[in-house]
């Protein structure tokens, strides 16, 4: 794991819009994991602005988005789907056969999470999945005792993550529903590459678990250590409990991976 620490939720953004921009020119048929979240909103504005000034091409890309909640049409307004169409698919060159999100009013939802593997699967997997963290240590919506190895499947959301994502329910957590259906971590863990995104002085706790306690299922991104190429960005408030600071900056400073985006230091 590598820890990037920039000065502002901006510069923490601006780095992941550019990993991903990067990704995408390398390998125009990306096969791109995404996330939602109001951490995420800055990022999909940049890759807008890339598409629109810069001509990012998302033509030939395929998207999976990590989760949806169960019993809400793709149209309601909470929906990770009108999330995702508002902020990314139709701003660029993305068609919507190529965007894919667990369906979350399925009639059978077990047949569901399979169909959602299958179609990762026969994508070629997942070369680049952006993560967030949920106040609870969260991925996807994989809780807290998510078991390490699981896959796409049901699972119940906690009080603490209905009331965190209540402001896309007009602010009750009563109106947010009780399920979602969520890559699992084993799913997370298959991709090729993890990018997660951490800002805010309300994520430092968490993050600092995250990152420096142990791995554990009871911080489901503790698991993120069993990847081989994870990199966790976070601006300077949700990196102000982390321990090792000192050498992860260094890190930033003399790998020549980030040579190219010292600017934003
Ligand atoms: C939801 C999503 C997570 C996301 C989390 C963080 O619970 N299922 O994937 O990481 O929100 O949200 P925010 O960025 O709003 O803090």
């Amino acid at each position: 794991m590598e820890v990037i620490i920039l000065p502002d939720k901006a510069k923490a953004a601006l780095l992941v819009a550019r990993i991903i921009a990067r990704a995408l020119r390398a390998k125009p048929d990306l096969v791109l994991g995404l996330a939602t979240g109001r951490t995420m909103e800055p990022v999909y504005g940049l890759l807008v602005e890339m598409h629109q000034q810069a001509g990012l091409d998302f033509s030939r890309c395929a998207t999976f988005n990590l989760d949806e909640y169960i019993g809400i049409p793709a149209d309601h307004p909470g929906s990770y789907r009108r999330y995702m169409d508002a902020f990314l698919f139709d701003r660029v060159n993305l068609s919507q056969a190529r965007t894919h999100l667990p369906d979350g009013i399925a009639s059978d939802l077990s047949a569901e999470c399979h169909r959602y593997e299958a179609l990762i699967a026969q994508a070629g997997g997942i070369d680049l999945q952006l993560l967030g963290i949920g106040d609870d240590g969260h991925i996807g919506f994989n809780e807290p005792l998510s078991s390490l190895r699981s896959r796409t499947r049901e699972k119940a959301l906690t009080p603490a993550t209905r009331e965190q994502n209540a402001p896309q329910f007009g602010g009750d957590p009563a109106q947010v529903p009780g399920r979602a259906l969520t890559m699992g971590v084993g799913t997370i863990l298959d991709s090729r590459r993890c990018l997660l995104l951490v800002t805010g002085r309300s994520k430092a706790a968490i993050l600092a678990q995250a990152v420096e306690g142990p791995i554990t299922a009871m911080v489901p991104a503790s698991a993120l250590h069993l990847h081989p190429r994870c990199q966790v960005v976070a601006d300077e408030e949700a990196a102000s409990a982390l321990r090792g600071i000192d050498q992860y900056r260094w890190l930033f400073a003399h790998e020549p991976e980030w040579a190219d985006f010292q600017d934003l230091a």
